[in-house]
């Protein structure tokens, strides 16, 4: 168990906002997000900047955190479903938006209306786009996807000449605007890998293919955010960092923080403290047994609020300025936290679970603890948990 140096943590410290009678919340430093998205752009300078907000902004909150990144700079934002990029523009955001998932039926006259650019990774998906945008009498504004080798969405081998060849004939018709081509990378996380220089050589092909067949996009993008921190190559014109805005690293394995600040602090109150005798088992299926008389804290968060249950025995917190690990089973709403038999701990003290100040967990360690990464530790937290906003410039506190 470390103690945090007390003058760092006074250095570093967030004004933590009014939380009394919270159970459990998260802290969301837009001022680091808005910080986090202009180192990004810094090393970007000539590409335009899609900041990724899907699944709630990773689980921060998708309005504030779009809000954010365009005053950090971001010149457009992407998510996956529909619904998000309804909800930006619903929400009075005009800044470029593309969305990139979408099933027979989605609701292509809804995103043509709102002014929002669509993704096509097969025909039938031109088709539905060209014929909403018709009965709008407007050109809809569609990005090509090319599989260069991730196998997952886009077209891919020949099944590209084919796309190529449909999305001409629509644009002909004026129904479609081609405005751009993009691909997805499978291993940009790990610098070295191989496919990440063949994907490149691919997509510019694929880009190649679609200019000779008259095709004219205006942005070619493959970057996520570990292609923007180490693959320069690949910023093409327009780059689309997630995770990194958020202050996380998708290379851990890599020695460097890159300059980016955690936006997201995991925090509780202690429900309960109390003293337990050595040998008693702790919580469901006594997974943890003191061999000690002890002081423990119950702590009001569970996997509902999206701690993971396979936590339990391993997930790291920070409590009375010291370094634990979760005691026992982590239940629906709560666990258990051997604070040690000289524990002064009250109930409403502060547990921290993840941050970015000296001497908190990271949500890194929380992913290593428990076999995931970072990504899928902030964008779990459960719909109950208050995300409160600080670090804010104008009105999303
Ligand atoms: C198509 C696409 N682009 C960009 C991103 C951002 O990725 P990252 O969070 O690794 O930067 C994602 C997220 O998975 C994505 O699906």
């Amino acid at each position: 168990m470390s103690q945090i140096d007390a003058s760092d943590a006074e250095r570093t410290a967030t004004p933590i906002p009014e939380t009394h009678g919270l159970t459990v919340w998260a802290e969301i430093d837009l001022a680091a997000l808005e910080a986090n998205v202009r180192t990004l752009r810094a090393l970007a300078r000539a590409s335009e900047f899609m900041a990724v907000v899907k699944a709630d902004a990773y689980g921060h909150g998708l309005l504030p955190v779009a809000r954010a990144a365009v005053r950090g700079g971001a010149t457009w934002l992407g998510v996956a479903q529909f619904a998000e990029a309804f909800a930006l523009r619903d929400a009075g955001l005009t800044t470029r938006l593309l969305t990139w998932l979408s099933v027979p039926g989605a609701d292509f006259a809804g995103a043509v209306a709102r002014d929002i650019d669509l993704s096509a990774s097969a025909p039938w998906v031109l088709d539905e786009i060209a014929a909403a945008a018709s009965e709008l009498g407007r050109t809809a504004r569609v990005h090509l996807k090319v599989d260069t080798g991730l196998g997952r969405g886009g077209a891919y081998g020949a099944d590209w000449t084919t796309l190529v060849e449909h999305a001409r004939r629509l644009e002909s018709r004026g129904s479609v605007a081609v405005v751009g081509i993009w691909t997805h990378f499978a291993h940009a996380d790990s610098p070295e890998h191989p496919t990440v220089l063949a994907q490149q050589e691919r997509f510019f092909e694929a880009v190649t293919e679609a200019e000779r067949a008259g095709l004219r996009p205006e942005v070619r993008h493959l970057a996520n955010s570990a292609a923007t921190l180490v693959h320069p190559s690949a910023h093409a014109d327009l780059v689309r960092p997630g995770i990194a805005m958020y202050g996380l690293t998708p290379v851990p394995q890599v020695d460097d923080d890159f300059g980016l600040r955690p936006v997201m602090t995991l925090r509780a109150r202690l429900a309960l403290v109390k003293a337990l005798p050595a040998g008693q088992g702790v919580s469901y299926g006594h997974a943890y047994v003191p061999d000690v008389d002890t002081v423990v804290g119950l702590v009001p968060a569970g996997y509902a609020d999206g701690v993971p249950r396979n936590a339990t025995n391993v997930g790291p917190v920070l409590v009375e300025g010291r370094r634990t690990t979760i005691a026992g089973r982590v239940c629906m709403d709560q666990f258990v936290v051997d604070l040690g038999p000289a524990s002064q701990a009250r109930a409403g003290d502060v547990v921290t679970l993840f941050g970015g100040a000296p001497g908190e967990p990271t949500a890194q360690e929380w992913a290593d603890a428990t076999g995931t990464i970072s990504y899928e530790i902030v964008t779990r937290l459960g719909a109950r948990v208050p995300r409160l906003y600080v670090g804010a410039a104008g009105g999303d506190a």
